[in-house]
């Protein structure tokens, strides 16, 4: 490390201009489903769809979002945040998914984004967050190309309606999950169980990613700064001296990771990706161009980072026949090739939703990707952790688990600076207790505690510790 950047690091020792944030995502906070002419999503439906998701909870309410959103900028202002990332949600601004720009749908966002400059707190925007409007998926959702190009211009249609006061557009989060698990899997939305569909998801998200950016520059210009967040998968082999358990940490990681990474960066598919899949699909859907598309210039590569994974591979005779029948091994399985690769129960700690503790894996990610892509900056877009909280008789909410996960996590972020990533800037999840997709409310990720039944705030000790390290006050140590 250089002098010069020793010096300008502060006391808790991150570099100057190390951006602190929160995050949240639009269908698991606002509610509000039928108000300013908001349209139908995926999620809307899916949610509503006896047995999807736990005790047939919807986000229609939420966190009241869309009604609260003044208060929860006073929280964010309380917390000293840098910047607050949400995300848009598409069926507002464009309730069929193509047309014009719904402008109460406009309205709110551009509010929430004037409201959050004139506090110093820097937006970051999330296009897509996994909530498709319906009408696109009644014409064939991300399996189809027509999706990507009709994110394209929504895309355009947010870069005009809020320009220059967005910090830092992020097209999609974790195309890993609206691809895998929305379409086969099925654990998503719209809970679909075709590989072969997962497949061409997986290329017209890619596709959508590079057609946005350059939408978002064509408005803007090319000081616009653009990233996506993807939640890389950090893999162990269930048997390091086992070569068939590495030949499954390599199928995994090509699915996983580099089915995007290969695209958006090195504008290409990966080989062995296009081998292992052969039997479910020829990938004739990718024509030719669309990788140069894909290969956007990235500002900023956004990692959602939680736990680790561990897979083995399958023998012969312990193989299960076909898959996709809507139950994955793990809610990390991209299904795909489940008939060969097993995800293993990892040992703990685990959070609430049973995913290991395990900080180490973060410094191996950041590390790992700043070997691979010198020159590109890395932003850890969300990490957090779930666990039962309530309310104490005291008033407050005494999460030492979660102040433990995120303080152990912020020092490997930290130990990966020291190692030389440049990472530049940690958002925990989430601002707010919230809708946790098919979890329902039952999975509380929150800095602040929600009272669904009186959508009453409450700070956990968590958000008090998060507060003092944005100070600076040494709440890392
Ligand atoms: C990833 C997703 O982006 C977010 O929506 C979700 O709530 C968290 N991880 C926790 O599962």
């Amino acid at each position: 490390m250089s002098r010069r950047r020793e010096k300008s690091r502060r006391r808790s020792g991150f570099p100057d201009g190390f951006v602190w944030g929160v995050a949240t995502a639009a269908y698991q906070i606002e509610g509000a489903v039928d108000e300013g002419g908001r349209g139908p999503s995926i999620w809307d439906v899916y949610a509503h769809t006896p047995g999807r998701t736990h005790g047939g909870e919807t986000g229609d309410v939420a966190d009241d979002g869309y009604h609260r959103w003044r208060e929860d900028v006073g929280h964010l202002e309380d917390l000293g945040v840098d910047a607050y990332r949400f995300s848009v949600s598409w069926s507002r601004i464009q309730p069929e998914g193509t047309g014009p720009a719904n402008p109460e749908g406009m309205r709110f966002y551009s509010d929430l984004v004037d409201a959050l400059v004139a506090r110093g707190i820097r937006p970051v925007v999330t296009l897509y967050h996994w909530d498709l409007p319906q009408a696109l998926e009644d014409r064939g959702g991300w399996a189809s190309r027509g999706t990507a190009e009709a994110f394209a211009e929504f895309a355009r249609i947010m870069a005009r309606g809020l320009g220059h006061r967005v910090a830092v557009w992020t097209t999609l989060n974790e195309p890993y999950c609206s691809a895998y698990l929305g379409y086969a899997s099925g654990v998503h939305a719209p809970g679909r169980t075709e590989p072969e569909a997962a497949l061409r998801a997986v290329h017209h998200l890619n596709l959508a990613h590079g057609l946005a950016a350059r939408a978002i520059r064509e408005e803007l210009g090319e000081d616009a700064r653009v990233s996506v967040s993807l939640n890389l998968h950090v893999i162990r082999p269930d048997d390091p001296d086992h070569p068939e358990d590495l030949d499954a940490v390599r199928r995994i990681d090509a699915l996983a990771n580099r089915a995007f990474l290969g695209p958006m960066i090195e504008g290409a598919y990966p080989g062995d990706l296009l081998e292992d899949t052969a039997l479910t699909s020829d990938w004739s859907f990718v024509r030719p161009g669309d990788l140069e598309i894909s290969r956007a210039r990235l500002d900023l590569l956004g990692v959602n980072y939680y736990s680790t994974v561990r897979v083995r591979r399958l023998g012969e005779g312990e193989r299960r026949a076909g898959g996709g029948d809507g139950h994955a091994s793990s809610d990390h399985s991209p299904w795909i090739d489940a008939d060969s690769v097993e995800f293993v129960p990892q040992p703990g700690p685990h959070t609430e939703m049973g995913w290991n503790i395990e900080p180490e894996g973060l410094t191996d990610l950041l590390t790992g990707l700043a070997r691979r892509y010198p020159g590109l900056p890395l932003v850890v877009t969300e990490n957090g952790a779930a666990f039962r909280d309530v309310v104490a008789p005291d008033g407050g909410v005494h999460d030492p688990r979660r102040v433990g996960y995120l303080r152990a996590h912020v020092a490997a972020l930290r130990r990966a600076i020291d190692a030389g990533a440049d990472v530049r800037g940690y958002f925990a999840w989430s601002l707010l207790d919230n809708f946790e997709w098919s979890y329902g409310y039952s999975k509380r990720f929150g800095l602040i505690h929600v009272d669904f039944a009186t959508q009453r705030r409450t700070w956990k000790d968590s958000a008090y510790w998060y507060r003092d390290l944005v100070r600076g006050d040494g709440g890392s140590d």
